[in-house]
């Protein structure tokens, strides 16, 4: 039984299964085709099959597919994200049974939206990746909360604040002695990736107007995560001056190591 964290960006899918850090473009496209010249595009390139449905992902999808795309917003309850959960896993985890907590943004973060997210992922899946046929089953599942879930890591008393930017979300989290404080936490629909032309300071003027407006101290200790962190956080220690990474070099981890920290907890003594 394997126990992995797994995080459907919208730009990028993040797993950890306590060993290794693996990631791959959250591209996927459902226009598959013959292909006549076989170049291989990347490390990822995924030529995927499932529930009737086939297409390209990762790096092929960016390279060979004409209406690759990638979901980004404020939800992770859809069809897509759940391919991205199994491609990870099918690529990526040992073992054909496995427990996992995946992530979905703070603002969007219900009970309604995790039950769909729970529905469609436990049970028994069939993928082929490239010929390679593969029965995923998923016997539990947890959705965390992204950004919050992060400040873990921080392991600090008192108050932790976390903002992690994303492709197309900023989720901020705030953390009290360990536990989560829902009233100082939520989710700005905007990204990296979701502007025309990206001019940090102005985003960072953004992101930091967005939580002082939410009750954020400009003098409160936050640290940062998510690709977006280490672009950034020059322009953003303007506005928070003790901005700080979380996890450095590997931003983008963040997430999906407290995932999988979580999945430990929730799972690890459990018996079967
Ligand atoms: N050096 C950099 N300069 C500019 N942008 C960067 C840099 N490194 C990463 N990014 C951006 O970070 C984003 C990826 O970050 P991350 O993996 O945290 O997003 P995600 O989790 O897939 O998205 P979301 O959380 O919104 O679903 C991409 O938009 C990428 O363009
Ligand atoms: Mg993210």
């Amino acid at each position: 039984m394997g126990i992995v964290g797994i995080d459907p960006g919208g730009s990028a899918v993040k797993l950890y299964d306590g060993k290794q850090f693996r990631q791959f473009p959250s591209a996927i496209g459902y226009d598959w085709r013959e292909r006549n010249i076989l170049q291989q595009h990347g490390d990822h390139d995924y030529d995927w099959a499932y529930e009737g449905r086939r297409g390209f992902a990762g790096t092929l999808a960016l390279h060979e597919s004409q209406m690759a795309d990638s979901l980004k917003g404020d939800s992770k309850a859809h069809p897509e994200a759940r391919l991205r959960v199994l491609i990870a896993l099918h690529q990526y985890a040992s073992g054909p049974e496995h427990d996992i907590v995946v992530g979905q943004p703070v603002g969007t973060h219900t009970r309604n939206q995790k039950e769909l997210i729970k529905k469609m992922l436990i049970g028994e899946h069939e993928m082929t990746i490239n010929g390679r046929r593969r029965v995923i089953t998923i016997n539990r599942c947890e959705v965390a909360a992204e950004g919050v879930s992060a400040g873990l890591l921080a392991g600090a008393k008192g108050t932790v604040r976390v903002i992690d930017i994303g492709s197309g979300t900023v989720n901020y989290g705030t953390l009290l002695d360990g536990r989560y404080k829902d009233l100082e936490s939520f989710t700005l629909v905007t990204g990296m990736d979701t502007r025309r032309n990206l001019d940090l300071d102005s985003f960072a003027r953004q992101i930091a107007a967005y939580a002082v407006n939410k009750g954020w101290s400009n003098r409160d200790t936050v640290h940062l995560c998510g690709g977006g962190a280490e672009p950034i956080q020059r322009e953003l220690a303007k506005y928070f001056g003790s901005a700080q990474l979380l996890k450095a070099g590997m931003s983008e981890f963040a997430n999906v190591d407290a995932f999988y920290r979580i999945a430990k907890g929730l799972y690890a003594n459990e018996k079967n």
